[in-house]
């Protein structure tokens, strides 16, 4: 049976046609794949779908039939559930509180042929609704846990009971991996599968190529707010999809000549550096790192063991509680990011909308933002808006940012045309050394394929690049040499021509001497001189 059927739907935001004359089946207990490049109208669909926006016309029909869906209360009634990318939890109540939040006054039951709203729940008898569920489900979580103690993927188990809870038979994810770790998508594969193995359709977003021959049954193929292909996934490749995608071949692999760092100068140097978060707990202890000209180091490690913090350090926005940090053998130990960026230093932060942008500003002065007094849009302290325009509309041209007009507000952008705003900004400042991390988050293939490209162009040019993934993939195709971060220290490091990912991931899982039969200790630290 067609679970779910759109006959015409269409969305316009403005002159944008963003979904146009959508037809999309899914079927009932499928995993249907939904891929796109960045702004093709993925989410605008799956957010129609779930009565977060309405259409500007068309129809959908669930379970045969015609429905109007005009709140997330609607699709729910209708059995569809959404989890997004950015997760909705209330931080401070418990994992059994954000599930029942928003039910508990609306609860719901039947006396006789009456329906009587009831003010208050039976926490006794819920509780025992969502440790069914958990254990139905293989869930692993505690329902008493406070949310914000929880990981990533934990806070997204928390987020799919709650539809479970409400019953849902659909369930949307929107690029449900992009933020999470390895082992944790290892999880949420699991997890996929067992929803299934229940009974429940799932609609999957996701610019993992690998990840929809892996787990999907039929895969639609969006461009530019249009279906331009339906496959069964066992039909399709790879290459095949990314050419409907983009139009073209896309390389899956870019392919690196490695600097021979050995002999080159160092621009950028650690020396010892520890700092501690807001807790008050050491995240980084003791790290020397030495980045030569010309060269890229990946910083790999399973996420949650100081990389972050290491790079919120290296950035300007954490002070280190000992240790120096120099360029060219000058000390800017704990200088802000402003002073930074003058020094030819260039940032691309883990979470672009916290630290990589602006919400409330429109598209063009986020990309110029932190270098609106550089020569060529200021002059004497006054910036030039014709100026600062043609620099925008440059860029986005140059990075194929997909938008309405640079004036509209950076929140109006696709996720990935918002990380690509970023990528423009900091390229474009010409930087020495180029601190990345999760360059590439969220990204279609297509920019996937010109990011990478540009990391490369930039270290052939000479400049120095230190990058930081959870994709160990990208850490070991374009880095030259490799740390392992663990527990706040650098465990290890590899030249990345000779690593396997074997190595790589003893390393990160704390293991240095596997070739000994595997020993765990926490080493001092190595230090490449
Ligand atoms: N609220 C809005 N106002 C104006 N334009 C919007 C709005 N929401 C989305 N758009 C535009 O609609 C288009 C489709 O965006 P959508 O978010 O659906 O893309 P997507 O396929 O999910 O991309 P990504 O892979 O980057 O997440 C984009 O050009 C985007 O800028
Ligand atoms: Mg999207």
């Amino acid at each position: 049976m067609d679970i779910i059927k759109t006959i015409n739907l269409t969305k316009e935001f403005g002159p944008l046609v963003a979904n146009n004359h959508i037809n999309l089946t899914v079927k009932e207990n499928e995993v249907k794949a939904i891929v796109g490049e960045n702004g093709a109208g993925k989410s605008t669909l799956m957010n129609m779908l779930y009565g977060l926006i309405k259409p500007t016309s068309g129809e959908i029909y669930v379970e045969n039939e015609l429905v109007a869906l005009r709140s997330p209360n609607d699709a729910i009634s209708r059995g569809i559930g959404m989890v997004h990318q950015h997760f909705k939890l209330v931080p401070s109540l418990t994992v059994f509180e954000n599930i029942l939040l928003g039910v508990e006054i609306n609860k719901e039951v039947t006396i006789g042929n009456k329906k009587i709203r009831l003010p208050g729940i039976n926490r006794h008898k819920e509780l025992e609704v969502v440790k069914n569920l958990i254990d139905k489900y293989e869930l692993n979580i505690n329902p008493d846990d406070e949310v914000k103690k929880l990981s990533i993927g934990a806070k997204q188990k928390v987020e799919i009971l709650k539809m479970l809870y409400r019953q849902v038979k659909i369930l949307i994810f929107d690029e449900p991996t992009a933020v999470l770790t390895p082992q944790e998508i290892l999880v949420f594969y699991t997890m996929l599968r067992n929803l299934k193995a229940k009974g429940t359709t799932i609609i999957l977003i996701t610019h993992k190529l690998q990840e929809v021959i892996d787990i999907s049954d039929s895969v639609t193929v969006i461009k530019k707010g249009k279906v331009v292909a339906n496959l069964a996934t066992k039909n399709t490749t790879k290459k095949q999809l990314a050419q409907l995608m983009v139009g073209r071949d896309v390389l899956l692999n870019v392919s690196k000549t490695y600097a021979d760092y050995h002999n080159q100068e160092s621009v950028y140097r650690l020396e010892h550096v520890s700092t501690i978060n807001r807790n008050g707990v050491e995240v980084v202890s003791d790290v020397s790192l030495n980045l030569h000209r010309g060269e890229i180091v990946g910083i790999a490690g399973v996420e949650g063991n100081g990389q972050s913090e290491l790079l919120d350090l290296m950035s300007g926005l954490l002070q280190s509680t000992q240790g120096k940090v120099f360029l060219h053998n000058q000390d800017i130990t704990n200088v802000l990011p402003e002073k930074l960026r003058k020094k030819h230093m260039a940032f691309i932060p883990e979470d672009r909308y916290e630290q990589g942008l602006c919400r409330d500003m429109t598209i063009c002065d986020n990309m110029i933002a932190g270098y609106h007094d550089s020569d060529d849009i200021c002059h004497m302290g006054f910036i030039s808006a014709k100026k600062k325009m043609d620099k925008a509309e440059r860029l986005a041209t140059k990075y194929d940012i997909r938008l309405n007009s640079l004036k509209d507000k950076i929140s109006s952008l696709s996720g990935g045309n918002a990380q690509k705003v970023i990528i423009a900004r900091e390229f474009a400042s010409d930087p020495d050394i180029l601190i990345a991390a999760q360059p590439t988050r969220g990204v279609d293939i297509g920019a996937i394929e010109y990011i990478h490209k540009s990391l490369l162009d930039l270290q052939n040019h000479g400049k120095s690049i230190l990058l930081v993934s959870s994709e160990l993939s990208e850490i070991m195709s374009l880095s030259d040499r490799i740390l392992v971060m663990y527990k706040g220290r650098i465990i290890g490091q590899l030249d990345a021509k000779n690593a396997s990912r074997e190595e790589v991931g003893y390393l990160m899982m704390g293991i240095i001497d596997n070739k000994e039969g595997g020993s765990e200790h926490e080493s001092q630290n190595v230090i490449d001189e």
